[in-house]
């Protein structure tokens, strides 16, 4: 039995990140991908054409929601009309599973759109624990946190961050969203070892993997969601796959998005890796310039984080 079923998510397989330029093509060729994931937020307040089409999506293909603004980090209020409108599009499209990012994204009701490090203390821990415990309760279902990729860090952190997930996984009861390109871009940014942060992690309460890839700025990364997955994040993947006994797994593409077809080959190069094949990506031009000014090509939320100087 795979360790993810022990959560009840089941595998999925391998999806994609639901995007508008390829709204089109998915309705009129129905591809064989095996699930989609939706950015939350596009399709919370919209009940115009993105809905009309992910009612139609969702009539064939599983689902799975990532929000982007639920700043489970942040001391703000928790907002619940938010999370009502979270918990009734999932009901509403029976997404499998709704999963956010272990940050906090705005204070004082002020929101930055991007994805901020949270303090790795004791203060902090128990702060996020105490607002999942929330969170589960209102939508009555486990909640899935994927780690983020960082460039900058806190001085007065007193654990890593991995530590600080399977703490708050193990207090919580909540998933994990292993992001594997967000793990080898916070590593190259803060010089640690991403094989010992997977192997670090809970692997039985990981239910998806995201893949992706991002921009090499020599003296940082940045996680810009606009390259084909490099060599070194497939053999992380590889690793992680073996120590979860894989979970479902989705390939994010936000910016320069390519056609469909080839954006889905691009996710099915798992099956080759798995099987321990290298696979040559395509080669594609990015500059650290560009990529500073990333959004994501749904409105409307920018996607992750401005570009931020690491020392
Ligand atoms: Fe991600």
């Amino acid at each position: 039995m795979k360790v993810a079923k022990r959560l009840g998510h089941p595998d999925l397989g391998l999806g994609l990140g639901l995007r508008t330029p390829h709204f089109e093509y998915i309705l009129e060729h129905r591809p064989r991908v095996d699930w989609f994931e939706i950015i939350s937020e596009n399709f919370m307040d919209s009940q115009g054409r993105p809905r009309h089409v992910l009612d139609q999506i969702a009539e064939h293909y599983p689902l799975v929601m990532h929000g982007v603004s639920l700043s489970i980090g942040s001391t703000d209020a928790l907002n619940f009309e938010y999370l009502k409108k979270l918990k009734t599009l999932a009901q509403e499209i029976d997404a499998k599973w709704v999963s956010d990012h272990l940050c906090w994204t705005g204070v004082a009701g002020q929101n930055s759109h991007d994805l901020l490090p949270i303090p790795l203390t004791e203060e902090s821990l128990a702060h996020v624990i105490e607002r999942i415990d929330v969170v589960q309760d209102v939508m009555e279902r486990i909640f899935v946190f994927e780690n983020p990729s960082s460039y900058v860090g806190f001085t007065g952190s007193t654990m890593s961050e991995w530590e600080f997930l399977s703490r708050m996984t193990e207090a919580t009861g909540c998933g994990l969203l292993l992001d594997v390109n967000n793990v080898y871009v916070s590593a190259r940014n803060h010089d640690f070892d991403p094989e010992e942060y997977i192997r670090a992690i809970p692997h039985d309460r990981v239910v998806q993997f995201h893949l992706a890839g991002h921009t090499d700025c020599t003296t940082h990364l940045i996680d810009t969601h606009d390259h084909p997955v490099i060599a070194e994040v497939w053999d992380l993947y590889r690793l992680a796959h073996e120590l979860t006994g894989g979970v479902s797994t989705l390939l994010e593409w936000d910016a320069n998005i390519p056609p469909f077809e080839e954006l889905h080959a691009e996710v099915l190069k798992a099956k080759k890796y798995l099987q321990g094949e290298g696979v040559q990506g395509p080669v594609v031009e990015g500059t650290c310039a560009s990529a500073s000014a990333q959004e994501l090509s749904v409105s409307p939320h920018p996607l992750h984080h401005s570009a931020v100087e690491v020392e």
